[in-house]
């Protein structure tokens, strides 16, 4: 197992995907999807959105900080050299033409199949929710939209993304049949799941078991140091458990001298070395590993006005895609009756 590597599809033109801004990535984010968008970004048009519109359907209220988040997640997009050269990077609420076309959609969702979505049910309990809002029933249909506003006709996301995927790929179906056909039904390779680093299945930021790609090297160093290995290896004589053993799967992914890593693994299998040793070489190849990134994010955050005008320039060429998506998708529905200047344009 190394970083995984995407077969691209030759009839890929279009790559669209993103995150809510709800705070920084990590590891988990680099293996599940980042790494595909850096390896698409040089093959296929790129658009990366930070989806600002969907944190309000779990979150109403502290939305002061999601400002704060908006700039955290662009700056890690560029520290991992996602390049806005070669990727649009826009912000959702910076192109309200999604909106028009959510609404469009939404006429074409049956609210049994939205309450289908496993998501749903999942957030409510998670967060204890009373009941969905409306903006939660229609999160995956928001979804939609972003995709299908700019025809991305591939989506790499995590596997939690699944059944949004596959609602947009029905709407762009019932569009495309009812009226004519507008839209692609876009791919979504999915990315692997990163492991915790308590071991559990997942690494995710409400479980605090990540390392952040903004992490310092002594931060880095102290998460690695507590990681959860082979309980059953009370001494470094005692031979462990390589498979399924979190260390080892990080130092797969992560650490680039794979004789080291094929070194210890044998060592380990053998008890012939300490976990100290073990998560400390791990330690440094994260370190090596984030390293260009903590470089490149820190010349960005010197330069808070070039990341602002990375997002308003990509927001302002996603907005054109969209005006023009949008005029497309009304004038196949027969809604294109009325148009002229805007009303309260006129002068
Ligand atoms: N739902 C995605 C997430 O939480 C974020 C997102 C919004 C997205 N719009 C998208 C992802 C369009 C891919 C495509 O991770």
């Amino acid at each position: 197992m190394v970083m995984p590597t995407l077969e691209l599809k030759p009839h890929w033109r279009r790559m669209l995907t993103g995150d809510r801004p709800t705070g920084p990535l990590h590891l988990g984010h680099y293996v599940g999807s980042l790494k595909f968008r850096l390896d698409l970004q040089d093959k296929v048009e790129c658009f990366i959105l930070v989806a600002d519109l969907h944190v309000l359907t779990t979150r109403i209220q502290g939305l002061e900080e999601v400002g704060h988040n908006i700039r955290e997640v662009v700056l890690d997009y560029l520290a991992v050299g996602l390049d806005p050269q070669k990727c649009t990077i826009y912000l959702q609420s910076l192109v309200p033409e999604v909106l028009e076309l959510t609404w469009l959609f939404m006429a074409l969702v049956g609210v049994p199949r939205a309450q289908r979505i496993p998501t749903l049910k999942e957030q409510v309990r998670d967060l204890k929710l009373d009941s969905a809002s409306m903006a939660l029933l229609a999160y995956p249909i928001l979804q939609a939209a972003d995709i299908l506003m700019v025809k991305a006709d591939v989506v790499p996301v995590g596997e939690d993304q699944e059944s949004h995927l596959e609602l947009t790929r029905e709407i762009a179906r019932r569009f495309n049949r009812l009226y004519r056909p507008v839209f692609p039904e876009p791919d979504y390779p999915i990315g692997p799941r990163l492991v915790g680093l308590d071991g559990q299945a997942k690494a995710s930021k409400s479980l605090g078991n990540v390392i952040f790609l903004s992490d310092d090297p002594e931060t880095v160093r102290r998460k690695v140091m507590s990681m959860y290995t082979d309980p059953q290896r009370i001494r470094a004589d005692i031979p462990g458990r390589v498979e399924g053993n979190p260390v080892f799967i990080y130092h797969n992914y992560f650490n680039d001298d794979r004789d080291e890593v094929a070194d210890l693994q044998d060592r380990y299998r053998q008890g012939r070395v300490g976990d100290v040793e073990v998560k400390e070489k791990l330690a440094r190849a994260i370190n090596r590993f984030l390293d260009p990134i903590r470089e490149r994010r820190a010349y960005f955050a010197a330069r808070p006005h070039l990341v602002e005008e990375i997002l308003k320039d990509g927001s302002r060429r996603a907005r054109q895609e969209a005006q023009n998506t949008l005029q497309e998708a009304r004038e196949a529905m027969g809604l294109a009756y009325f148009r002229g200047a805007p009303v309260g344009a006129e002068g």
